[in-house]
């Protein structure tokens, strides 16, 4: 097992090239398993979430070649069986994509109760609403969820919770369906029209992703033979963001959508950041020590929960008193002990945590509990005085891509060795 090792202290200062979305790419990923076909998957995150899913995919029977650890090439032609690997499956949550596309293309699935960051209860009611709505039957028992379809029939759904892994779940089972589906309450992350491109440039109609209904005309076959690059990643952008701002540093971000950060760039801008948009990079700097705020997570375009823990280094060392109140998740502040060990002052209760903000944080050993608390103990080792070893690190490989090295390219002193 790995840790980090953080010396901090040092403001972040140059360029830094954003990847590929990781919730776009284990979507994509999974979507793939509808055509019939081959196409190249570019600007794919280098990170563990992808190795995975590329390795259930062959187990499948999917043919994949690497162009480069950021391409694919992928032959979807023969599926060979719809019983996914459950131990891989049950490694992470966006397996549950495998229920709409297997079930989409065979008519069957079975896959492993997925797992990933423990952010509180994280039902699928909504994913079978979809799955039922079009025909299908599912059961879910002994750690697995087995669905099957004699047909499948467009219909009308209602969502009601916009949840982003549904509505691309619904997606995923309309594609090839006979008929119409349209999907009302629809989630609108970037991620979902990432997901509804992909599919359109490999032969399927799918219209409005992106606004709160979607329409799913069902085509009899994806054929592919096309080649599609993955929206760059809002999260990893933000969180370059927030580490500019929190070391007082100055970083030019490259390959991303401006669009996609305005929420992230309004708060990064309360707080004493100055952003300066280019449309495709964003650079962001800061000279002074940071304001309070108050910050509410929301559904796009609302400020996203995955840069909750990240604005929360910036609340811990910034002047006043701020309060997060997290409206996603039930246990997303797991991370606010962690920096209280680095000398913060945050309170947490239930779904709201209060920041009262401390001139300095002190290096501790620190524990990532998720992927994005991991992300934010990054950030608050690089503004910490002394070391700071995080532990728990396999959370942080699941979704940034070369996470250190993109940090220690604008300044930052962090090694990467064996947990004692
Ligand atoms: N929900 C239900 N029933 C459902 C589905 C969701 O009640 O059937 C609830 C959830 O419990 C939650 C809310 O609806 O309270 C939103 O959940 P959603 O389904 O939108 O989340 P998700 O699809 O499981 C994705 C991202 C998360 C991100 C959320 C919210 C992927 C693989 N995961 O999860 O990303 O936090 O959307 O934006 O796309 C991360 O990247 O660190 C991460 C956790």
């Amino acid at each position: 097992m790995e840790k980090l090792v953080i010396t901090g202290g040092t403001p972040l200062k140059g360029e830094v090239t954003i990847s590929g979305a990781k919730n776009a790419a284990v979507a994509i990923l999974p979507a793939t398993l509808l055509i019939n076909g081959t196409c190249t998957i570019n600007n794919l995150p280098n990170i563990s979430d992808v190795k995975i899913y590329c390795e259930i995919l062959e187990k499948l029977g999917a043919k994949i070649t690497w162009h480069s650890p950021n391409e694919i090439y992928i032959d979807t032609r023969n599926i060979e069986t719809t019983e996914a690997p459950l131990d891989l499956t049950s490694k992470f949550r966006a397996s549950y994509y495998l229920l709409g596309s297997l079930l989409g293309r065979k008519g069957s699935a079975t896959v492993g109760m997925p797992g990933g960051c423990k952010l509180g209860s994280r039902p699928i009611d909504q994913h079978i609403k979809a799955f039922e709505a079009l025909g299908a039957h599912v059961d879910i028992g002994q750690g697995k969820i087995v669905a099957k379809a004699k047909k499948l029939k467009g219909n009308s759904i209602y969502m009601d919770i916009s949840s982003v892994g549904a509505t691309i779940n619904a997606i995923l089972v309309s594609v090839l369906s006979d008929g119409i589906t349209v999907i009302d309450n629809a989630a609108k992350e970037p991620h979902i029209v990432d997901v509804a491109n992909f599919l359109n440039t490999m032969g399927a109609n799918i219209k409005g992703a992106g606004t709160d209904t979607i329409k799913v005309t069902g085509v009899k076959e994806l054929t592919g033979n096309a080649v599609y690059s993955v929206v760059p990643d809002q999260i990893e952008a933000g969180t370059f963001m927030v580490a500019a701002v929190a070391s007082r540093g100055d970083i030019l971000l490259k390959n991303c959508i401006t669009k996609h950060l305005e929420a992230i760039t309004a708060k990064i801008c309360e707080v004493g950041g100055t952003v300066k948009d280019y449309g495709d990079s964003i650079r962001v700097s800061c000279t002074r020590r940071p304001s309070r705020a108050t910050i509410k997570t929301l559904p796009y375009p609302g400020f996203p929960t995955d840069m909750q823990s990240q604005m929360g280094v910036i609340l811990s060392i910034a002047e006043g008193t701020s309060i997060i109140n997290e409206s996603i998740w039930e246990s997303r502040f797991q991370y606010t002990e962690e920096l209280n060990k680095m000398g913060a002052k945050i309170t947490s209760q239930g779904k709201t945590a209060i920041f009262e903000g401390v001139k300095e944080l002190r290096g501790a050993p620190v524990f990532a509990s998720d992927l994005r608390a991991g992300a934010a103990l990054i950030v608050a080792g690089i503004i910490a005085k002394g070391t700071t070893e995080i532990y728990n690190i396999k959370y942080i490989d699941r979704g940034y891509e070369n996470i250190e090295e993109k940090f220690c390219k604008l300044g930052a002193k962090i090694i990467r060795t064996q947990e004692d």
